[in-house]
């Protein structure tokens, strides 16, 4: 099989070396891609948002299917595009995308199929926004209706704060505030048939107890020791099954990967977000324990033939991912710094703990840094301890200056708390 993957960020890279793991890959291109990826896949430049450009570079590479790694191609319509061009493409269409390209889409699909999620307002005028955080009083949460890289939700107890961020956006879902610890949940679906992944715990906030401003994620575990044994039962029942069965029943079925972001309550789990694509960081953690060579599932989602795929097939193992951020992310990022130190974990660390690159490129015999999420570390380990141990063991091999990392992903949850 001859793989085209689209994207250039950390997820992409653990999604083509899971794929250059896998017998069944003949060929693994990606584009544009990152110094990292280039070392299981070979580049190509190309316009990730441009759906005639991907298309026509799948035709030449003669590619068996595309995967689409991130949201604004997806959104963009690129999938449909490649799928246009008679080659099958993992990825929703560009109206399915609207899960995950429109908050207020995405509620208003919710209510129609029932699934639990934070009562909210959709509001475009100073008066509505008014009216909605009186509603639900402190703590605001409010978010950008559209795509925003993950930066475009501000919770906060501070009313100016939040009617400021509410005003500055053209159209904002305003919502009920949820308690308790988040949850991210995976699933692969050709449209009918759902696949869950293992769940994942993401780190949002960009410094150590969760404190300082929302980032794309700084790290990530799985499995979740302290969850409910029937949590991917429950979700699959209440939240994965009846979205994706609604998204068929209106004409636009969703293929690809379905990525529910949920707080499991008191009262119960709800749905904080839909993504229509892998999660970034914690593919790198989800993929660290697929057993299942990774293309056919894939493969599968995109022809529509998941109903006959055999269960997937995990390691016990516990993972771990460390991100290694650039100076000042994740507001304006330094970029150009050289990162150092990559031997030595491959020397020392492999394979036990990898790196797999994030915002970097190659430039002469040096690898710089050139984004704001720059690499993440991962590891596996009998238990979330011994993952943790290893990863933060190769995080600090690796220099880069100004950089900065948490220092506490998993930590609670290895301690058993
Ligand atoms: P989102 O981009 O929707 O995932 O939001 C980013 C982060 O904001 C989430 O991971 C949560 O930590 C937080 N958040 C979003 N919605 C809510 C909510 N209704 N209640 C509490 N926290 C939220
Ligand atoms: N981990 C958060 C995201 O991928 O949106």
């Amino acid at each position: 099989m001859k793989l085209l993957v689209i994207g250039s960020g950390a997820r992409e890279h653990a999604l083509c070396r899971s794929l250059s793991l896998d017998p069944a890959v003949t060929a693994l291109h990606c584009a544009p891609g990152n110094a990292g990826i280039a070392e299981v896949a070979e580049l190509h430049r190309v316009d990730a948002l441009d759906g005639k450009a991907v298309a026509a570079l799948a035709t030449e590479l003669d590619a068996d299917l595309v995967v689409v790694g991130p949201e604004a191609p997806l959104v963009a319509g690129v999938a449909d595009a490649v799928r246009e061009a008679g080659i099958p493409a993992f990825g929703p269409s560009k109206e399915a995308a609207q899960l995950e390209g429109s908050k207020a889409f995405a509620k208003e699909v919710m209510a129609a199929a029932g699934v639990p999620t934070a009562r909210s307002y959709v509001c475009t005028t100073p008066d509505e926004v008014e009216v909605a955080l009186d509603a639900f009083g402190a703590p605001y949460v409010v978010k950008d209706d559209g795509l925003a890289a993950g930066k475009g939700v501000v919770v906060t107890a501070d009313l100016e704060q939040a009617r400021a961020h509410a005003n500055a956006c053209d159209r904002v879902v305003i919502e009920e505030f949820l308690d308790g610890p988040e949850v991210s949940l995976f699933a692969i679906t050709d449209g009918e048939t759902v696949v869950p992944l293992q769940p994942a715990q993401d780190f949002k906030r960009a410094l150590d107890g969760d404190e300082g401003p929302n980032t794309g994620g700084m790290g990530a575990y799985s499995p979740l020791p302290w969850a409910e044994a029937d949590l991917v039962e429950e979700v699959m029942n209440t939240v994965l099954q009846p979205t994706v069965d609604e998204l068929r029943r209106r004409g636009t079925p969703f293929s690809g990967l379905l990525y529910a972001g949920l707080a499991i309550t008191s009262r119960g789990v709800r749905v904080i977000e839909f993504n229509a694509r892998f999660g970034d960081p914690e593919t790198q953690v989800v993929l660290a324990r697929l057993k299942t060579p990774l293309a056919g599932v894939l493969m599968g989602a995109a022809q529509g033939t998941l109903a006959d795929f055999p269960d997937l097939r995990w390691s016990e193992d516990a993972a771990v991912t460390v991100v290694i951020a650039s100076h000042n992310y994740p507001a304006t990022p330094r970029t150009g710094d050289p990162i150092e130190g990559l031997d030595e974990v491959a020397a020392q660390d492999a394979p036990h703990a990898y790196v797999l690159h994030a915002g970097t490129r190659r430039e002469g015999g040096a690898i710089v840094s050139a984004g704001g999420r720059v690499l993440s570390v991962t590891a596996s380990g009998t238990d979330l301890a011994r993952a943790r141990e290893r990863a933060y063991a190769a995080v600090d091999r690796i220099r880069l200056d100004g950089s900065h990392h948490r220092t506490d992903i998993a930590a609670k949850a290895a301690a058993g708390s």
